[in-house]
């Protein structure tokens, strides 16, 4: 049976991933940039919007194709919202996934007490058309930093982040539960229709 088909206009394993799964259901298959014509994105800005959007739009124009773009981050509210829509430069180049998140364990020392330590996941994520079509959506998961990491599955910040209302870190709830509270699953939950629209996809 025919499937819809969109890029997704990201370098991240684990986002590819989420992609993947959150579109099952509506018969879309996402394909990754390996092997296509390289794609020229801007230099990343603070707004997650803005970011999403160009990303998107990148691909879309370069492959005359549907693509899907994502950015998230990290808010916690003790750094003041902080590092938001630079999570993934947080700590600076040369740091990896468990490298900003020691950095991140390093800068909460001083708020040790699991109220101290709220914070959410946010995500916008845009859906461009090769025709230039664009829809945007946002996600926010809430929850709290743990004091130190816990679990395996998942990328980035999933190992100190315990969901709120969950005894654990997204790391250890693994996909199931993570692709049905995430905020990339809520902000994919807002985009059915426009995904909808994609030639060959099930509504
Ligand atoms: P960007 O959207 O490519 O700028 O990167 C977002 C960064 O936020 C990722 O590299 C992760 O560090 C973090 N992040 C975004 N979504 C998640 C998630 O679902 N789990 C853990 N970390 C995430």
């Amino acid at each position: 049976m025919a499937r819809g088909r969109v890029f997704a206009a990201t370098s991240n394993p684990g986002k590819l991933e989420e992609f993947r799964s959150l579109l099952a259901e509506l018969s879309i298959e996402v394909l990754s940039l390996a092997g296509r014509p390289p794609v020229t994105f801007p230099e990343e800005g603070t707004e997650y919007e803005a970011n999403a959007i160009a990303k998107a739009r990148a691909v879309a124009e370069e492959l005359g194709e549907w693509a899907l773009a994502d950015d998230s981050g990290l808010e916690v509210d003790a750094l003041g919202g902080a590092p938001g829509p630079l999570s993934a430069r947080y700590g600076g180049p040369g740091l990896d996934d468990s490298g900003r998140v020691a950095r991140l364990l390093a800068a909460l020392e001083e708020f040790p007490q699991a109220l101290e330590r709220g914070a959410r996941f946010v995500c916008v994520v845009a859906l461009v058309g090769p025709g230039g079509e664009q829809t945007i959506a946002r996600g926010e998961c809430s929850g709290q930093i743990l004091n130190g990491v816990r679990g395996d599955e998942g990328f980035g910040y999933d190992p100190v982040f315990q969901p709120q209302g969950f005894d654990g870190s997204m790391a250890e709830l693994g996909p199931e539960v993570k692709d049905q509270i995430s905020h990339r699953a809520r902000a994919f939950a807002q985009l059915e229709a426009a995904l909808a629209e994609i030639p060959g996809a099930s509504g």
